[in-house]
């Protein structure tokens, strides 16, 4: 039971306390970890700003605390600023209401499991004496990445002058960090490096402050050699929980969704030929300007393949400010689609990949969207936009062959031809073969690294 009896008869429980950054793609993995140690017998609360707050109604057995963080700043929420600005902002926000929040549960807290980019709950759990887990949302190898970036600024690869740089200095392997190349190195455009490198340091010490282990939503057949290398370098344990959509067994309309999604393109999907239709999506935060908006849109069209397409509103750069509409399609462009292309404002993504319709997916590379479209068999046109994601489309294309480029600029014609590669050229049976492959791996991946993982929480 979950009721310990201590100190001459008072109950008090110890809970693993958990907390993810506000954003859709951390807060979806925290919960289904949450869901999966819930399942293993331990009491889990789940400690989450108001902003983005979960829904309880949807995770009955876990217990849920806001923290009420001071307000945010625009930053931290607006669809124009970067991710590193909204990461700062965020981390400011919650650093001493969730020091607070977590002083004062009731119930003894066995360790607390907090998002790997936050190291202001890393470091007020650490002070507090609370042992703290990193839950890092996105790859082992994008982690490294991350921990090399001072190394990398002062080696001189940052900051990253892509069109100043020859295309054979762009294409060199990136030292320590292979199979990375130069050009695909964490990096977000826009953003001082200099910021950068000091919130790289704020994990960086926050971890080496007062993590005693990480916890990744990555597995061992598409990872193992990175997870070793962060364990060496980092002198912690590693625990490759996931994929942890696969393992939590949450059916998808379960799932925590920030969006309503359009559940109508299922339907459009079901009268489709199998792997007829391309699935295209950028994520939740990237956005594109208008210009490779358009030049996405001309492609897809002239592509002649059909193509399901997510359009967030704000998805656009250069709207109207808290824009609430999606943004307009080029004039001309539904008389050239000819009932081919069906666009929606938010799908339900995870059902969407395992449709039989879905013949590829071209995606920004988030990690949620990698691991669920390799559970799903599904090669990748790749487009990443920043941060971990170059690192991630490289995984994709290079280390895995599961994918391929869109092309370096998104120009209409490119597009058009990368897309036809890849739903009916020979090189995309392939890519579509060796994604089969990973997907049998993948629900292979068993959840010893859970059974572990729980086994440490409660030696901590
Ligand atoms: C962010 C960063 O962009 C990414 O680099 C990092 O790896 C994780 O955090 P995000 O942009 O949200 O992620 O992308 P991703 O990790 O792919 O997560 C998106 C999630 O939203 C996926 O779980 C996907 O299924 C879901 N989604 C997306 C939908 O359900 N419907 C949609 O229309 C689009």
């Amino acid at each position: 039971g979950e009721e310990q009896l201590r100190d001459g008869g008072l109950h008090r429980r110890r809970v693993v306390v958990l907390f993810s950054l506000p954003f859709h793609g951390h807060l979806n993995p925290t919960l289904k970890l949450a869901a999966l140690l819930r399942a293993r017998g331990l009491a889990v609360t789940v400690l989450h700003t108001d902003f983005n707050a979960p829904d309880p109604a949807r995770h009955p057995g876990l217990a849920f605390v806001p923290i009420h963080e001071t307000p945010l700043q625009d930053t931290a929420v607006s669809p124009d600023s970067d991710i590193l600005a909204k990461l700062l902002a965020l981390n400011a926000a919650i650093a001493a209401p969730f020091r607070q929040a977590l002083a004062s549960l009731q119930d003894a807290v066995a360790c607390a499991v907090v998002d790997g980019q936050c190291y202001a709950a890393m470091d007020a759990a650490g002070e507090l004496g609370v042992p703290v887990l990193a839950l890092r949302t996105d790859s082992a190898a994008a982690l490294r990445n991350m921990l090399a970036i001072p190394r990398l600024r002062d080696a001189g690869y940052l900051p990253f002058k892509g069109k100043q740089t020859k295309k054979e200095q762009l294409d060199e392997p990136a030292p320590g960090l292979e199979p990375l190349r130069v050009r695909d190195l964490i990096r977000v455009d826009g953003c001082d490096t200099d910021e950068l490198c000091g919130f790289v340091t704020s994990v960086a010490d926050a971890v080496r402050a007062s993590v005693s282990g990480i916890v990744f939503n990555t597995f061992e057949a598409i990872e193992a050699p990175e997870l070793a290398k962060i364990q060496r370098e980092l002198s912690l344990p590693a625990f490759a929980v996931g994929p942890l959509h696969l393992l939590s067994q949450t059916p998808p309309p379960a799932e925590q969704s920030l969006h309503a999604p359009d559940r109508g393109c299922l339907a459009w999907l079901d009268a489709r030929t199998p792997r007829s239709v391309l699935y295209v999506s950028l994520g939740s935060l990237a956005c594109v300007n208008r210009a490779v908006f358009e030049e996405m849109a001309w492609g897809l069209a002239g592509s002649g393949v059909p193509f399901l397409w997510v359009v967030r509103p704000g998805m656009v750069t250069g709207g109207a400010a808290g824009e609430e509409a999606p943004p307009p399609l080029p004039d001309g462009l539904e008389e050239k689609m000819r009932g081919r292309g069906k666009i929606v404002t938010w799908a339900p993504q995870r059902e969407v990949l395992a449709h039989d319709a879905i013949g590829a997916f071209w995606t920004h590379c988030g990690w949620n969207s990698i691991l669920e479209s390799i559970c799903e068999g599904v090669p990748m046109l790749v487009q990443p936009c920043f941060a971990d994601q170059m690192v991630n489309a490289r995984y994709v294309t290079h280390e895995w062959g599961v994918g391929m480029e869109v092309g370096e600029v998104i120009e209409r014609e490119r597009v058009a031809k990368a897309v036809t590669k890849l739903m009916v050229g020979e090189d995309g049976a392939w890519m579509r073969e060796r994604a089969r492959r990973l997907q049998v791996q993948a629900s292979a991946a068993t959840s010893l690294a859970l059974d572990s993982l729980v086994q440490y929480i409660l030696s901590l």
